[in-house]
């Protein structure tokens, strides 16, 4: 049996035995629900407005649900009844923790893109018991990390639509009356409220578009939309996944920002940019129109012409129409 550590899905499998590793034992079982109870009182404790347990994308809870990872033949596998055991368990440790009229989410994955793994039938099960047990709003993912294909609907790339896992959330925001989360590649404020406005959710999340531009709230708030350095889902980002530091390909204080502040400079000064790319583009402040008005770019056919020129060129195919550069 290879050993449980070596394996990497091991460490979120609830199997009960098998080549997977050892599954947990009734008594862990019960002090990872303790834990949970813990860190809520924590999370409260520390000024938190809400805690949200993560049941989506295979983490703990997610791999007692699914039927693609819960092999267990014991009281918390097996039937649907068994694999929501422990959800429900970590549920009523965590509210006895952070009291009754504490905010509890739930992050679930409406479709788990993997063969085995659950469908949408039951995930609107699940939804609807999550409602009755308690939880306050449920916050609407996809896939699964068990699986590279599945784990690409964790942050959909550049060649997936915008909003991605709307239909999901309106699906099962049409089965329970909790409100519920939509996320996945909203990139542009428009979009974001036509879709509250359609009731597709009753909130969205960002999570790419707020590394992109940390300012996409207030820029959308006070309508300054085409501002918005808008994310171009590339997932240079998921260099997190490797223990990396987080960096992102269009702002590049993304995770450096104590080391990289922005203040005004003290003094006026001259600056050469150099290079008509995007970056040089960006900070000019240029637009294509504007750049043809720069001094240097008085003549016909000159470098401002061109500049941006494989911009142009790479935007125009349909494949990457959505990038919003
Ligand atoms: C760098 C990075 C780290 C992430 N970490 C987590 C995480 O720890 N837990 C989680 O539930 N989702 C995580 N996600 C997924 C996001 O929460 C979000 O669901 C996903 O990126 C899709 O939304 P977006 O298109 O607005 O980014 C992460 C995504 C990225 C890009
Ligand atoms: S690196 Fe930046 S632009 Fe690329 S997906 Fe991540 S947040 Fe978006």
């Amino acid at each position: 049996m290879p050993s449980p550590k070596k394996d990497r899905r091991a460490v979120f499998l609830p199997d009960a035995a098998g080549e997977r590793g050892p599954g947990f034992t009734g008594r862990e079982i019960q002090d990872l629900g303790k834990a949970f109870a813990r860190a809520s009182l924590i999370a409260k404790a520390a000024g938190f407005d809400a805690v949200e347990l993560h049941g989506a994308h295979g983490y703990l809870l997610a791999a007692f649900l699914s039927p693609f990872s819960n092999t267990r033949d014991d009281a918390y596998g097996g039937s649907f009844e068994g694999r929501f055991r422990f959800v429900q368990e970590v549920y009523e440790g965590v509210r006895n923790a952070v009291g009754p009229s504490y905010p509890i989410l739930f992050r679930l994955s409406g479709r788990e893109y993997l063969e085995g793994g659950r469908q949408m039938e039951e995930t609107l099960r699940i939804a609807r018991r999550l409602e009755e047990i308690g939880f306050d709003a449920l916050d609407v993912s996809a896939g699964i990390t068990m699986d590279a294909e599945a784990f690409t609907w964790l942050a959909p790339p550049a060649s997936f639509p915008q909003g991605a896992f709307l239909g999901d959330a309106a699906e099962i925001k049409r089965a329970v009356g909790i409100p519920v989360i939509g996320v996945g590649k909203i990139r542009d404020p428009r979009f974001a409220e036509k879709a509250l406005a359609e009731g597709q959710a009753d909130f969205v999340a960002l999570g790419r578009a707020l590394i992109a531009d940390p300012e996409w709230p207030n820029k959308a708030l006070a309508g300054r939309t085409r501002e918005i350095r808008r994310c171009i889902s590339c997932n240079r980002c998921w260099s997190i996944l490797y223990r990396l530091p987080i960096r992102c390909a269009i702002n590049a204080r993304a995770g450096r920002e104590r080391a990289l502040p922005m203040s005004p400079s003290l003094r006026r000064q001259r600056v050469a940019v150099v290079g008509g790319g995007p970056a040089g583009w960006k900070r000019r402040g240029w637009r294509r129109k504007e750049a043809t008005r720069s001094p240097s770019s008085r003549k016909k056919n000159t470098w401002a012409d061109n500049c941006g020129w494989r911009l142009f060129l790479r935007g125009s195919r349909i494949s990457r129409a959505s990038w919003h550069i």
